[in-house]
């Protein structure tokens, strides 16, 4: 199967990182296809039928199967027919206009209704190069804007957008049913995402205020958690599938060792009794650290530009 995925253009490897980590979340096997070189169309193919994983992807745009690689729109039209015959109305969807008549005419003229405002299915063409990629979209239905923080019962400055929490919750590799933990939950931005993706979460925070806000907030979005006060050196150990989460800054947060890099390295070194053997971390930090931990594996690491005094950089590490 070979999905197309229209990669947003706030970062230039983020978007495709987290495909793949959901893919391998997943364990779905996948090679790359093709990719553009702006970076902003991947079509990979895809081992299984499976692809209901789109659906949690943040920073991608537009997802697709496609249906046809031909730029014969004659050709096209038939491959993409054999797909959507079924469809009780039908919409071409292209940046150019002359692919998305032409298309749109054949297949109207096999027996298929326009209709453009409320389609059934959307035909999605992207032209690459010298590629046409008729596709047929697949839904992503995130509605972070009606999860912005502020419409939260309880709100804090500190707190995460929705769209980066759920790209954090991503490269952690996990899947419905999985156990997330973040020891500095704060208003629990990182552990809705996870909830609302069908994780089980665990939250902790040293905060009293902050672990009540987080669970008004839970109750909010109808969801479960395991949610309560605690002070992350002092958590008993645990085995959950991954840990996700946005360290202190040492900024307007509650902290509870104002030197940070000795509060990063006290972190670092008890996570590993947190995680099993080969889950993942994915931590968020507000600057470089060199981290240097026995049974933690550095994966990836990417920069996430806020303002200027703030860039945030996330750590993805492995257990071993
Ligand atoms: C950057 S905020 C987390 C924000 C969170 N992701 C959200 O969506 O609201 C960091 C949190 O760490 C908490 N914190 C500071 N020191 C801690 C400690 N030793 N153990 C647990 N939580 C701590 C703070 O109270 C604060 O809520």
């Amino acid at each position: 199967m070979l999905l197309l995925f229209s990669l947003s253009g706030e970062h230039p490897c983020l978007p495709e990182a987290e495909v793949k980590a959901v893919l391998e979340g997943e364990c779905l096997e996948y090679s790359v296809f093709f990719r553009d070189e702006k970076k902003r169309i991947l079509v990979l193919d895809v081992e299984s039928g499976h692809h209901v994983f789109v659906n949690r992807l943040s920073l991608t745009r537009k997802a697709g199967l496609v249906a046809s690689l031909s730029s014969d729109l004659e050709q096209a039209s038939g491959e993409v027919f054999d797909v959507i015959r079924d469809a009780v109305s039908f919409a071409v969807r292209c940046s150019e206009k002359d692919i998305r008549v032409e298309l749109g005419q054949l297949l109207a003229r096999k027996g298929l209704v326009v209709d453009l405002n409320n389609p059934d299915k959307e035909v999605y063409c992207v032209k690459a190069g010298n590629r046409l990629f008729s596709c047929i979209r697949l839904a992503l239905d995130r509605d972070f804007r009606s999860r912005v923080p502020k419409k939260r019962p309880f709100f804090h400055p500190t707190t995460l957008h929705p769209k980066t929490a759920r790209l954090l919750v991503n490269l952690a590799r996990v899947k419905a049913g999985d156990i997330l933990l973040d020891p500095f939950c704060g208003t629990g931005g990182i552990l809705i995402e996870a909830g609302l993706m069908g994780l089980q979460v665990r939250g902790f925070d040293v905060d009293g205020g902050m672990v009540s806000g987080c669970v008004r907030n839970f109750r909010f979005y109808g969801l479960k958690g395991e949610i309560g006060e605690g002070n992350a050196f002092e958590l008993d150990d645990m085995e959950v599938d991954a840990i996700v989460s946005d360290l202190p800054y040492g900024r307007s947060s509650y902290m509870t060792d104002r030197n940070l890099d000795s509060f990063y390295r006290r972190f670092m070194n008890k996570a590993p009794g947190f995680l099993k053997d080969g889950g993942y971390m994915v931590c968020v930090l507000p600057r470089d650290f060199d981290v240097d931990v026995e049974d933690l594996a550095l994966l990836d690491r990417f920069e996430i530009y806020i303002h200027k005094s703030l860039t945030r950089r996330v750590y993805v590490f492995r257990r071993i």
